[in-house]
C-alpha cells in the first residue's frame, strides 16, 4: 500500500505533495526507516558511480530524511573529498563545504546539520565528481520536489556536465507525475531501497 504510487493521485500541487509526502515520511516506524536506510545505503556504495567519484557532495540528513551517514562515512574512508551543504537564508546560493568527519557539524539556520566551517573557503561546485540529492517526491524521469527553496534548482546548473546528480529516497516517494516549472532541474539518477533508476532525459 505505502509502495503503490497509484495511492496518490496523477497531480497534486507542489504544497500538499510536500505535506503529504513528508507525513508519509515521518510515518515510517523506526524499524523500517533503519531497514530502507540499510538497503540503500548498501545499493548506493556498490554503484560504479559511487565507487568511481573522486568528490562528492552529500546532503546530512534533516528530520526524516533518508540517512546518508553511512554513505559519508563509506566515502571518507574510501579516501574521497567529501563535502556537505550549507543553506543561508541572507544568500539564494547553497555552498558546499568539505566534511572530514560526521562528528564536524553543527546545526544551520534551517534546522539541518552542516559542516562546522572556520576557515575554510566553500568548494567549487565543479569540483564534484557526484551529487546527493535530497527530495521529497521524484518520478522516474528524474523530477524532483524539494522542500521549497529552490537551493538545488539554482546549484545544480553550476556542476559539470558530466557529473551525476543521484536523488534519494524511499519507494513511495517515487511517483508517476509531480508538477515541474521551467527552473525545475532534474536529477540524473534515482536510488531507492530497492532499486537504482537511471533517469530518462526527453
Ligand atoms: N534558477 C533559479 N533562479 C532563481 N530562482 C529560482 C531558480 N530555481 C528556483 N527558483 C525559485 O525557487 C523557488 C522555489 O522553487 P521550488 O518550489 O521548485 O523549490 P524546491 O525544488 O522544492 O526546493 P529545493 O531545490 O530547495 O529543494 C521558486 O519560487 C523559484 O522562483
Ligand atoms: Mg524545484
Amino acid at each position: 500500500m505505502v509502495n503503490d504510487p497509484g495511492s496518490l493521485p496523477p497531480y497534486q500541487d507542489k504544497q500538499s505533495l510536500r505535506n503529504e509526502m513528508a507525513a508519509r515520511r515521518a510515518a515510517l516506524t523506526q524499524p523500517d526507516r533503519l531497514a530502507y536506510d540499510r538497503r540503500l545505503t548498501d545499493i548506493f556504495c556498490a554503484q560504479t558511480f559511487f565507487r568511481d567519484a573522486a568528490a562528492v557532495l552529500v546532503y546530512l540528513a534533516f528530520r526524516s530524511e533518508p540517512s546518508t551517514d553511512t554513505i559519508i562515512e563509506t566515502a571518507l574512508q574510501a579516501g574521497k573529498l567529501v563535502a556537505a551543504p550549507q543553506t543561508r537564508r541572507a544568500g539564494p546560493i547553497m555552498r558546499a563545504f568539505r566534511l572530514t568527519n560526521l562528528q564536524d557539524v553543527t546545526v544551520g539556520e534551517w534546522g539541518m546539520r552542516e559542516p562546522r566551517v572556520v576557515v575554510e573557503e566553500p568548494i567549487a561546485p565543479e569540483v564534484f565528481d557526484l551529487i546527493v540529492v535530497p527530495g521529497l517526491a521524484f518520478t522516474l524521469r528524474g523530477d524532483r520536489l524539494g522542500y521549497g527553496g529552490g537551493y538545488y534548482d539554482r546549484y545544480l546548473p553550476l556542476i559539470r556536465q558530466d557529473a551525476l546528480s543521484v536523488g534519494i529516497g524511499y519507494e513511495f516517494q517515487v511517483i508517476d507525475r509531480l508538477p515541474a516549472e521551467p527552473f525545475d532541474r532534474r536529477v540524473d539518477g534515482l536510488v531507492t531501497p530497492s532499486r537504482v533508476i537511471a533517469c530518462a532525459m526527453d
